[in-house]
Formats: C-alpha cells, structure tokens, sequence
C-alpha cells in the first residue's frame, strides 16, 4: 500500500534526522559543498544539520474554527468572558487544511506542527467519533503527500466540555482520561505520525504566578481575577466542578498533568513503541535583575518538574518569545525596551538561552516547537527570525543536539483571551474571505529551510 511505503520512507527520514550532523558540517561533507576552501568552510558555519525540521505551527482551537465541544468555546461566549471576542471560524482550517498544507509546502517548509482536538474527537465520555479521526487522519495525509513532517500535540490547551463540567484537570480521574484518548487516537493517527507531543505548554498556570501585569495589584493580580473568574463561570454554568487548564487549582492540575504525561506517553508507545514522545514547556529567558534575584526559585517552581519528567522522553520541544528580568517576581520589560503586540520585550536572543537551558537540564535533543513574534510590522518578524536563528546556530556549533525550529505561527490566529488583534502569522488571513497571504517573512523563513542555511 502507498500508506505503508510513505511511512517506512518516513522513518528512514526519520532515522536521518536523528543522525545529529554537525559533525558532517564540520568536517565539510555536507552535500553541496564544493567551492573554495573560504567558501566552504563560510557555507558550513551557515548550513544547519541535514533533516534539521522546519516548520510552522498552530493550534486546533486557534485555527479550525467552531470548536463547539470544548471547554473554551463555552467560556468564551459566557457573560462578562475573559475573552475579548469568541474564536468563530477562526481560519476555517478545519475545512481548508489541505490548502494551507500546500501553502506551508510551497513556501519550502519541511514540517507542519498542529493539534489535533480531543473536543472533536471524544465530544462525550467514552464516544469516540471515526469520522473526527477520519479528518485527522486526513491531515496527516496531506502532509505526506507533500513530503511535510508531521508534529501532533495532543492537547493544546482546549479539553471537551464533559471533561471540564468534571473538574478538567483537578479531576483525579484526569490522567486516566487522557491516557485512554492518547490510546484511541495512536491506533488512528499513530502510523503518520513523526513526533507526538501529549501536552502543549502544561507550565503556563504556574509561569502565570510570576507574571505581573502593568495596573496589577495585590488581591487583583491575573492569577487571583482568573480563579474569581472561574468561580463566576461556575455560577453561571450551574455546574459547581466546572474547571478548566487556564482557571484550574495549579498544584492539583499540575500533579495530574505529570501522571496524565506519563500515562499518556505510555498509552501511545503501546500503540506505537518507536513513536518519538515528548510535550512542550513555555520557557522564558529568566535574567537576574537583583543581586537577590528568585531566578532560581522561579525554574524550580515552573519548569522543575517537567524537566525531570523530560530527561525520560525522546525530545523536548522549547517555546520561547521573550526574556524575563526576575527579582522577587518578573519585573515589566526595561524602560525604553521596544515592545512586541503581546506587549513582551522585543528580545529574539532569548532562544538561544532556553535551548541552553533545557538541553542541559534534560540531556534529551531539542526542538524548537514554537518561537515568534506578534507585530503588524512584519520587517521586525524577519528580523526575529534572523536573530533567533543565529542563536541556535550558536547552540549547534556548541554541539546542542537541537532538531528542528518551528515558527509561531503559520496563520494569523485567535490569540486566545486577546482574540484576533495580535499578529503572529507567516501568513495573514482575511477572515471574512478566508483568503490566505504569505509575508514576506514567509518567504525568508521558507528561503532558509530550502538552503538549509542561514
Ligand atoms: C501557545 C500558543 C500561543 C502562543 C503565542 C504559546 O503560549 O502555545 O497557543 O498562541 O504562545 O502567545
């Protein structure tokens, strides 16, 4: 069958990709390395690892539109929401995936990063939709058609409806939930996929107690609104347990995150044993800002523990977009920084550090699965990506085994609570037509996965 030729070429591809090449470059054997000796050796310092990933990202709530089952759809349209503007269509991409398959490919990317949505998937306890999978499955397809690695996350901050009217992840059942749904969608999906990922940035409840936002103050900081928020939802939906990832207890959704990790990965190696396996953290480039910076404490508290649980998996996938200057919390970006539209310190360097930081803290190979900038001013994009990438060539010379970068995002998105105002795409989206238009900061990043060199 076509299918299972694709697949073995793909773990072939696979195999080539985790050959980590820096070697190769050194040694100047890199295909199509010919010229002068200045000449090879100046392309060498440029050129990335053969099978390095390129890609771009994105999220099935953020992108497919009418996420109907999940929990966000429901908060999102509930009085006085959180959410400036609910996600709609979004981008339609749950009907126009192939198109921006196509797109992604033709602007020379080798690797697509999406989530498929466990609302759509299991819209009850225990009913598990084929033809939901049959969709997923689809894109899968679609990606090897056009010989695009696919990077699946399995929960991407949206969870089905029943499941957050149960307590979402202070459930004790929780894990065990997850674990069964990691299961059915590996026996589906499992065959076309490259790299699975259980969660997308599980750290974010307790990088939030960190965060402190310009007119927060005590007894109104984004934690404390967020858990007055979720008591409000309760009132509202008349369902005393509702809880949701962003509005959960941190400590109890967090203890049953790790378990749902483990279970989870577990369920989808028994499906598939050579399914590389990890999840993703938001890292910030934390900076001392006083000689009694709680740098230090704020690792321990938001990444500690994922990062032991990491060191156990395949890979580990690295999201960065800024730096943080940390004394007893995170201080506010430095007088006179140039800001981003997420109002983040304009900062690409920032990547460099949290590659550093995780391969050191873990010893398992990096990817990059999410980094970017929000802006309308899509000369500054290309300029981030310059930037960052020269840091993780910076890592790679150093002999980090880092496999791949993937941009966030490809599309203009629904930034979650901020809705459609911040900029992140590749490519712009007019969401009355839908219609699709790269940046040029598409065909920059598109360029340099095509020569593999920056
Ligand atoms: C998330 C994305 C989000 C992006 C930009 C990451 O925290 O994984 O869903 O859109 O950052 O804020």
């Amino acid at each position: 069958m076509a299918d299972t030729k694709m697949t073995s070429d793909r773990r072939d591809f696979l195999k080539q990709t985790a050959q980590f090449a820096v070697g190769l470059a050194a040694s100047g054997s890199l295909p199509g390395i010919a010229e002068s000796q200045a000449q090879s050796a100046g392309q060498a310092a440029r050129a990335f690892p053969k099978g390095f990933l390129w890609g771009g990202a994105t999220a099935a709530h953020q992108v497919e539109g009418n996420n109907i089952n999940s929990d966000l759809w429901l908060i999102e349209h509930l009085k006085d929401s959180t959410f400036r503007e609910p996600s709609g269509d979004a981008c339609d991409h749950y009907h126009l995936y192939e198109q921006d398959i196509n797109m992604l490919a033709d602007l020379g990317l080798t690797a697509y990063r999406f989530s498929i949505e466990w609302a759509r998937i299991e819209p009850e306890r225990g009913y598990f939709s084929q033809a939901e999978l049959q969709h997923y499955r689809r894109m899968l397809e679609a990606c090897h058609r056009r010989n695009i690695i696919p990077l699946v996350t399995y929960s991407h901050f949206t969870v089905p409806r029943w499941f957050a009217m149960d307590g979402a992840w202070e459930n004790p059942e929780s894990s065990s939930l997850f674990a069964n749904y990691c299961e059915r969608a590996t026996r589906s999906l499992g065959d076309l996929t490259a790299y699975a990922a259980t969660f997308n940035e599980p750290d974010i409840p307790h990088l939030l107690h960190w965060i402190i936002l310009p007119g927060d103050k005590p007894g109104s900081s984004l934690v404390e609104q967020m858990a007055a928020g979720k008591d409000a939802m309760r009132r509202q939906l008349n369902a005393p347990r509702f809880s949701s990832f962003l509005f959960g207890d941190a400590e109890k959704s967090r203890q049953n995150m790790l378990s749902a990790h483990e279970k989870g990965k577990a369920a989808i190696k028994s499906v598939r044993s050579n399914l590389p396996v990890g999840f993703t953290l938001a890292m910030e480039d934390d900076q001392p800002a006083a000689a009694d910076s709680h740098v230090e404490q704020k690792r321990a508290d938001v990444y500690g523990p994922w990062l032991k649980l990491a060191k156990k998996d395949d890979y580990m996938g690295v999201q960065t977009y800024t730096r943080s200057l940390v004394a007893a919390k995170n201080l506010p970006p430095p007088a006179g920084a140039e800001l981003t539209q997420m109002g983040y310190e304009f900062y690409p360097e920032s990547l460099e550090h949290t590659i550093r930081y995780a391969s050191k803290e873990t010893g398992v190979p990096v990817i990059v699965t999410e980094n970017g900038v929000a802006t309308e001013d899509d000369r500054k994009r290309v300029e981030y990506i310059q930037r960052a990438l020269q840091g993780v060539k910076r890592c790679l010379a150093d002999g980090i085994d880092v496999r791949g970068y993937v941009q966030w995002s490809l599309l203009d998105n629904f930034e979650w609570t901020f809705g459609y105002m911040p900029k992140f795409g590749l490519v712009a989206v007019d969401r009355e037509t839908q219609k699709r238009t790269p940046k040029p900061s598409a065909a920059f990043l598109g360029n340099i996965a095509r020569n593999n060199s920056i």
